[in-house]
């Protein structure tokens, strides 16, 4: 596929995290009950048109913007930059490729300051900001602690219909990869991509898009995920439970992915591993192993890989999909538990642990 991403001549910012979405939704009081109610995040601000949400460890503002509009889609997927000046990095760096952007002074967003919001080379809209208004970080805060506690704000996932397209892009802009699935002729399918030192701040997932494909929320144990599928079950919305809990063979990552009312697509994740050394090595997955997305090799539903939120644009229009065209990438993708193995082929049973099982 392509690669015609413009590469800017200017320095790229120095981005040091996924912050925060900001994220449309139809009926705010329906998302509430969801994510406070369901999920225990905690209110920074709220008035009848949108909620500002943070996990337990947050010492900024927000990690989720709930705000209501016509239209469930995602308005923005937000970094924080190390400096002021990398704001004013962002904007010319993405001008210089041609991309629209709009500085947004202080005052123009809650609990944000200074900021530039972009419309990417993939058509996602991207928000970079420094300033921000600071909030109690309530670690510590146990008496408000819940059995299915989410801590951090881990990433996001971005659907594209041309991977690597978008691994190009996103390295120019100094992210790196931890991993990534190939097929035998290095073709990549999805890519994980990161600033802070974890996995991944965002990853890139092949379909049409531009889309939201899910937001991740991390906790501190696998036993946090259970509760909240007991919960869910409790409450009698297992149906919102779209796929686990499991393993991830990417990542390591124990996980759970659940649809809020919009059917926006939640990730809730723990005990991926440490990526921060500058010689990280990058792990490369067979796109046909069947342990890849699912370590104990669960099947994934194809739901999970046709279904995304749309993205605005920075109007507030959904962007116009592009549809994927690589129908043998395609095939591979949404069959993938047909076409896949467990042991790649001519490796015997039990092989890695040394006994025939
Ligand atoms: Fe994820």
């Amino acid at each position: 596929m392509a690669t015609d991403i413009i590469t800017a001549t200017v320095p790229a910012p120095d981005i040091v995290r996924c912050a925060y979405m900001d994220l449309v939704v139809t009926d705010l009081a329906k998302s509430r009950a969801f994510y406070v109610d369901l999920l225990g995040l905690h209110v920074t601000y709220e008035d009848e048109d949108a909620i500002y949400l943070r996990s337990l460890e947050e010492f900024i503002h927000h990690n989720l913007v709930l705000r209501k509009g016509p239209v469930a889609a995602a308005a923005a997927f937000a970094y924080r930059v190390r400096t002021p000046g990398d704001v004013d990095k962002a904007e010319a760096y993405f001008a210089e490729m041609g991309c629209r952007t709009e500085r947004r002074g202080d005052g123009f967003a809650r609990g944000i300051g200074d900021s530039v919001r972009v419309e990417d080379p993939l058509g996602f809209p991207y928000e970079f900001f420094y300033e921000v208004e600071h909030v109690e970080r309530l670690t510590q805060r146990y008496d408000l602690y819940s059995a299915g506690e989410l801590v951090r704000l881990d990433h996001f996932n971005q659907v594209t219909p041309d991977v690597p397209r978008g691994r190009k892009y996103l390295e120019d802009l100094g992210f790196r990869v931890s991993e990534d699935i190939k097929d035998s002729n290095g073709v990549t399918y999805a890519v994980w991509m990161h600033r802070k030192q974890t996995v991944h701040d965002t990853a890139l997932t092949g379909g049409d898009g531009p889309r939201m494909h899910h937001i991740a929320f991390s906790t501190h144990e696998k036993h946090n995920i259970i509760q909240i599928c007991d919960k869910m079950g409790a409450l009698r919305i297992s149906d919102r439970i779209e796929r686990g809990p499991g393993r991830h063979g990417v990542s390591n990552a124990f996980y759970l992915y659940i649809l809020d009312p919009d059917g926006h697509r939640v990730e809730i994740y723990t005990q991926d591993y440490y990526t921060g050394d500058p010689d990280n090595p990058t792990i490369t997955w067979d796109v046909h192993d069947n342990q890849r997305r699912d370590w104990w090799g669960n099947p994934v539903v194809p739901s999970w890989y046709s279904e995304a939120s749309l993205v605005l644009d920075l109007d507030g229009n959904p962007q116009p999909l592009v549809i994927r065209t690589d129908s043998s990438e395609l095939a591979v993708t949404v069959g993938a538990d047909g076409f896949a193995y467990t042991r790649e082929p001519g490796e015997e049973r039990g092989f890695k642990l040394g006994t025939q099982l």
